[in-house]
């Protein structure tokens, strides 16, 4: 399937009207408030798109609606069948906070192209896309890992730098890295952001690791499949009640190990918008009676850009 130049256009309005939306909450202390803003703002913004919709990956299931839940039927019906991954608010502590780093996010394809799974916990592994794809696993120690980077980087270790979110869960991790005298970028929320940084040398990030969202893990790999970068990806299904939603969704190896290609396949399209000013994108500004947004896009194969919007604003 193709995406045209102005359905892409429609695809970016809706994380850019999301993100504005957001605007009046920020720094508001309010989460759910916040959140509740994106997502109603691009559930109803997706509902006027002629695609025949399917949210794949989004927040929780239909009992934890009002949230753009899994298996949510979008749009006007009259169109391509399509699967939407979502995350109106992305980092949604940034955005009560009016900190850095919040993003509106959404991802499509072609019906049955990116993976469908609950909302779990997933183990990831990002990395550049001049490393070879062999160099480096989930399933590697931490150490192989980055030695392996440094080796074909050639750098020392201590000129490698590892992204992770700063938990506790990640303890011996970044243990390691100390041991190692690598240097760590900790990400107090938004690993979406976090496994992107990889993609452009500005952020001299080497690699991203760790445990985070697994909507946030799908969404990253949407992105990262446009770079050409690796990602790989393990859900974790702790409770019954995960696995049993894990089973009904066709997965049966629950400890499998997600390669990028197994998670998002054919043609995509990637749009973060900054909420609040970020390493990625600007956050909504507004100025002159217009708030300007900035988008980055990725169209698999076709486009990778930052694309600026001006929105009038209405009384
Ligand atoms: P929300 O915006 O939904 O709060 O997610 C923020 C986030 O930091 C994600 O980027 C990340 O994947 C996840 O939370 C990590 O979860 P936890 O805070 O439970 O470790």
């Amino acid at each position: 399937m193709v995406f045209k130049k102005d359905f892409l256009d429609k695809i970016i309005n809706i994380t850019s009207n999301a993100a504005i939306a957001c605007y009046p909450h920020l720094g508001k202390k309010n989460k759910v408030l916040v959140d509740k803003t994106a997502t109603d703002q691009m559930r109803k913004n997706l509902n006027q798109l002629d695609i025949n919709g399917k949210v794949v990956i989004g927040e929780g299931e239909l009992d934890e609606a009002p949230m753009l839940y899994i298996g949510e039927k979008l749009g006007t019906g009259e169109g391509p069948s399509i699967d939407i991954a979502v995350d109106p608010l992305e980092g949604t502590n940034f955005a009560a906070n009016n900190l850095p780093g919040a993003l509106s996010v959404l991802a499509i394809s072609a019906k049955g192209n990116l993976f469908n799974a609950p909302e779990t916990y997933m183990d990831k592994l990002a990395v550049s896309n001049d490393i070879p794809f062999d160099a480096t696993d989930l399933d590697f120690p931490i150490e192989k890992n980055i030695k392996n980077i440094a080796d074909y980087k050639n750098k020392d270790l201590n000129q490698i730098t590892a992204c992770i979110l700063d938990r506790p869960r990640h303890r011996k991790i970044i243990d390691k890295l100390k041991e190692l005298k690598v240097n760590i970028k900790l990400i107090s929320d938004g690993d979406v952001a976090g496994a992107l940084f990889v993609t452009d040398k500005k952020h001299s990030i080497d690699i991203f690791l760790g445990i985070g969202g697994g909507p946030e893990g799908v969404l990253a790999a949407t992105a990262l499949d446009a770079f050409n970068c690796k990602f790989q990806g393990r859900f974790l299904f702790k409770t019954d009640e995960d696995i049993k939603r894990a089973n009904n969704m066709g997965i049966e190896d629950l400890n499998k190990k997600y390669n990028l290609n197994e998670i998002v396949k054919g043609v995509s399209i990637f749009c973060a918008t900054g909420i609040t000013s970020g390493d990625l994108v600007n956050g909504v500004k507004c100025e002159n009676g217009k708030f300007i947004t900035e988008t980055l896009v990725t169209h698999k194969n076709s486009s990778i850009s930052i694309v600026k919007k001006e929105v009038p604003i209405l009384d």
